[in-house]
This record gives structure tokens, sequence and C-alpha cells, in this order.
């Protein structure tokens, strides 16, 4: 795009270092003090780089060291690059949950960006929340952002057989705890299954976020399945860190790119890949801080015409290695045509139609054509009904598809805790046709609404074979887990929903089809258990958990702190 661009006395930073004031001696003598001159700081866009890397995070191990490559493509064009270290939400490791911490990840990242002489930024995430954490905050302080994705790691190995990650390790834990595997084997998958630098290469929610990210216009084309090992992920960093200057100067904000449009494009990208069912709320969020409408039926619309294309597991059979080598988001983009909003802006300068000229696929099998997709549909439905009047969703390619319609009788686990201590218990009431309920797993009950939401098969029943039920509860679930799982179900049970009633026998009715989610029991009834029910104890006390728990929006509404949704409100800060 040709547009005009700024001079140097209208960058942000230049009420830092561009004015004869004494505060901004001491911005330039301090500057001084870092070992900085004039030079690095005169007349050019300040570049704040948020870096996620963290001795706890496996996935951003590599951010280290390509943070210096961020700033060399800053240095070729001419900016000045400053590190900004931020929150690393760590999934394997954070408890009880990232998703706790997402929020406060996104208000980091905004307070860093205004607090200080910042132009133009670099996100730098790929683990899971890290994602839209980062992009959340730098969309509501409104600065020039690219986000940098930290792409996929390697395949795993054991023994000859290709190993993703979260999906095997549900896969192999089933079989241990049926008997069939022992610990050698166990050993030898914990050594195979995580090889290299990079996030989960499974459909799971990193890979789901970042492809959204680059489906939104906030990251370099083709970047978003680049393994985290490849040569060309440095060379990523360097374009990255390099078109970020022009990008200030051009004044592209993020909310000139991120649109209703951009946001459909991203949901059909989510569908066509068969997304974790994660990017819902996190999508929900974004669009809440660029002031976008986006309602749950969107997801649901977008679902039933987008085909999904992406042979990744768990719904398919390869990973996101696999997926790059196939063409990447490039091709899988430019396979979907009309489906999307080709005139969408993104940060490169070009729209997103003219980031997709040329894209091929290269292996059909990976990504595959419209007239041979995965399924027609995809593979999301978001369900209403008496038992979540505010809306609850299911990952339909990773459900049963005789499950799709059934009716069967509660099982109710009251918490996480509960459901731990009685689901492989001989006495358990339980067959297959039973429907698992898990309640005191949302935003407010978990807390954090975590990833509980596929709930184990109870073991009598994996030992006579049965692999899949219908379960249902207010938490979310992994992209990398799989079964017949209603998650999200709004409002929660701590909150008073209509899931804090259900008791164990109730008839619960799951049509997908008919997109509902029933709760058979006569109005009468269930005013006299309302009566009966007490909101639980709230979890915190104290710090950031408390006010998690005063701001925390439920999940149909993403999730976000209700003080933080849009972009207004803040002033730039006074330099006094
Ligand atoms: Fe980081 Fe899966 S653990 S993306």
């Amino acid at each position: 795009m040709s547009r005009p661009r700024l001079t140097a006395e209208q960058l942000r930073s230049h009420r830092w270092f561009g004015v004869d004031t004494m505060r901004s001696f001491g911005h330039k003598s301090r500057a001084k003090q870092m070992g900085y001159d004039a030079e690095d700081y005169s007349g050019r866009p300040v570049i704040g780089i948020v870096n996620t890397w963290s001795d706890i995070n496996p996935c951003h191990t590599h951010f280290r060291e390509r943070v210096e490559d961020v700033k060399r493509g800053v240095h070729q064009a001419g900016g000045f690059p400053l590190e900004l270290p931020a929150m690393s939400l760590s999934e394997p490791f954070q408890k009880p949950t990232t998703m706790l911490y997402r929020n406060m990840l996104a208000m980091e990242t905004e307070e860093l960006l205004r607090s200080y002489p910042i132009d133009g930024c670099v996100l730098m995430g790929g683990c899971d929340k890290t994602t839209p954490g980062l992009i959340m905050g730098a969309t509501s302080v409104d600065v020039p952002s690219i986000f940098l994705p930290a792409g996929p790691m390697l395949k795993g190995r054991w023994k000859g057989v290709t190993l993703g990650s979260g999906s095997d390790t549900w896969k192999y834990w089933a079989q241990r705890r049926a008997g069939t595997i022992g610990e050698k084997e166990w050993g030898e998958i914990e050594d195979g299954i995580a090889r290299s630098p990079g996030h989960c290469m499974t459909m799971g929610t990193a890979s789901t976020m970042t492809a959204a990210a680059e489906a939104l216009g906030l990251t370099l084309s083709g970047g978003s399945s680049i393994p985290a090992a490849f040569s060309n992920h440095r060379q990523l960093a360097v374009a990255t860190g390099r078109r970020v200057v022009d990008l200030v100067w051009e004044d592209v904000k993020p909310s000139e790119v991120l649109t209703r449009e951009s946001f459909e494009n991203a949901v059909a990208v989510v569908m066509a890949m068969g997304g974790s069912t994660n990017a819902v709320i996190h999508l929900v969020a974004m669009a809440g801080r660029a002031e976008v409408d986006l309602p749950l039926e969107v997801f649901d619309e977008l679902s039933r015409v987008v085909p999904a294309l992406a042979n990744i597991r768990p719904s398919g059979d390869y990973l996101m290695e696999d997926f790059h080598d196939a063409g990447g988001l490039r091709g899988l983009m430019a396979e979907l045509g009309e489906l999307l909003h080709r005139d969408a802006v993104t940060v490169n300068g070009r729209t997103l139609g003219e980031n997709l000229d040329g894209a091929e696929i290269h292996d059909a099998d990976v990504i595959r054509r419209r007239d041979n997709p995965l399924s027609e549909q995809g593979g999301l439905a978001v369900l209403r009904g008496s038992l979540a009047p505010d809306g609850c969703v299911i990952k339909t390619s990773a459900a049963s598809p005789e499950l799709l319609r059934h009716t069967g009788e509660a099982v109710v686990f009251d918490s996480y805790e509960d459901m731990d201590a009685r689901i492989d218990a001989d006495d358990l009431d339980v067959d297959e046709n039973s429907v698992l309920v898990l309640r005191g797993a949302g935003p407010l009950g978990g807390p954090g609404m975590p990833e509980w939401g596929m709930l184990p098969i109870p073991k009598k029943l994996l030992q006579r074979g049965v692999t899949d039920m219908v379960r249902i509860s207010d938490a979310r679930m992994s992209g990398t887990s799989y079964g017949t799982c209603v998650l999200h179900v709004a409002p929660e049970s701590f909150a008073g929903g209509p899931l804090a009633l259900v008791r164990d026998g109730d008839l619960v009715e799951l049509d997908v089809p008919g997109r509902r989610l029933d709760l058979h029991v006569d109005a009468e009834e269930l005013e006299r258990r309302r009566a009966e029910w007490k909101q639980p104890e709230p979890v915190f006390a104290r710090g950031y958990g408390k006010l998690f728990a005063k701001h925390i929006t439920q999940a149909d509404k993403g999730c976000d702190f209700d003080f933080l949704e849009g972009t207004g409100g803040a002033p730039e800060p006074a330099i006094h």
C-alpha cells in the first residue's frame, strides 16, 4: 500500500528523545549509560520486542537467540530495537492453567507498550495463550504491531512411529491405564515426543492461534507454519524486524488490520485447519479488544460452509512440519478462495489476496483440495439449550459420529478432584450410554477454565473396549484432545448456570445437528434445586486471583476482564 509516511517528530518516542527538556536529558543520558548514543535513538522508530522467552517454557527456548535476529532486521531498516521481557505462559508447567494468566500477559503487554517510548512492536509468542495474550494487549494500545510465531517443533518419533504432541500423550496414557503398554515403553515415548524447540506440532491451540494470527493479517505471510528449528524461521524473524520499522513509518495500526472481515478470515481458517475449540474464546476476546462484534454464531455459520482441509492430528494424519512442506497456510488459504475476504489489510503492506497470489499446494493429501476435503464442514458447532442458555461448543471433527445425537443418564462430578477420586471406581454407576458431566471447571470455578473437558473414560469401560462417550463440562479442552466433549457451557456452574443443577440419573440430550443441549428435568423440580443451591466460596481471597474472579467474563464473551475490552480510556502517559 502506498501511503503518507510519518515524520520523525510524529513518532511517539519523539516525546522521550526528540525534545529539549530536563526529562529528555534523563532519557538520553540513561540510554548512553546502556552504551547507546544519539545515532541509535535520534529520529528512529523505537521497536519494542515483547519476548515471552523463559527458562521454563520449552516452546520458546529459541526465543533467547531469535530475538537477536529480530533486532538485526530492525537495525537493517533503521529502527532502534529494545527487548521487553514479558510473562511466559508455559502450557506444560504453569498451574492451575495458563488460561488464568492470559489476561495478565495481555495487561502486561499493554502497559509495557504504553508506558515506554515504543513506536511499534514485535510480539514473540506461540505457546497457546501467549498468542492471544500478546495480541490483546497490543490491540488495546493500538501501536503498529507484528506477531512473530514461535513455529512448531519437529515431529516426534518412537520405534519408527511418528509421535504428535498431546494427542499421543492421551493415546498412550489410555493404553498404559488399560495395561497394553508398560513403564519401559512409556519412558521411551517420553524421550521421543518433544525433540526440538517450538510449540506443539499437532493442531492444538498453538498451531490454531498462530494460523489465526496470520489469517488476521498480523504475521508476515507464510510465517505461521515454519518449524522453529528451520533456518527459514530465523529469516522470518529478521524480515519481521525489518518490516515493523516501515509499519511504523506507514502508521499501520492493529485497528486498521483487525476488522470484522479479518476476524471472519481467522474463523474460516480455524475451521479449515480443524483448529482447537480454544480459538472460540480467544478470538472473541481479541475481537472485543478491537471493538469488533464477533458473536458465537459466526463460528457456527462459517463452520457450516468452510470445509476442513488440513489433514493434521488429532483430526487428521499429519503434523505441522508436513503441513509446512505441503504449502503451509498460504496454500490452504489460497484453496479457500472466495470463502476469505481477500481485500483485508495485512502487516506486510499487501492485501491477503495479494499475499496468496502464486501460493501452491505440493501435497494434496496433507492440504486437501475443496473437492476432496477431510469433511465438508469445519468441525465445530455452537449449541444452545436448557443446559447451556448462553451457548457451548463441540468439536464435531474429533467426536464420534454416532454420538452426535445421543440421550443418556447423567453421571455427575462436582469438581476435578471428585472426578479423579471416583472415575475408575468399580462401583461407579456408569455404562457406555451414560453422559459424563463435570462442573466446577469454568472461568470462576476452575478457576481459570482448565483443559479438563476431555473427561477420562472410566477404566472398567475402557477395559471393555469403550473409547468414547458424551462428556459435558464448563471446562475447555486441549486442541490435541478428542472425543464427544461438549465444552464451555455458559453460564458456568460456579455462577449458577443450569449445569449446577444436574443430578445423577437426569436425562441429558445432545443434538448436534439441531444445535441443542437440553436437560430433561421439569421446571418445578429445577426451581426446587435452584432454591437449595449455594454459591461456592471464592477460591482466591487476595492478589491477582481476586482481581480475576471479580472481572472475568464468561466463555461466550471470551473470558476477558470486563475493564479491558476495547481500546479507549487510557491516556498517553504524561512526561513530567
Ligand atoms: Fe507450548 Fe503446547 S506446550 S504449545
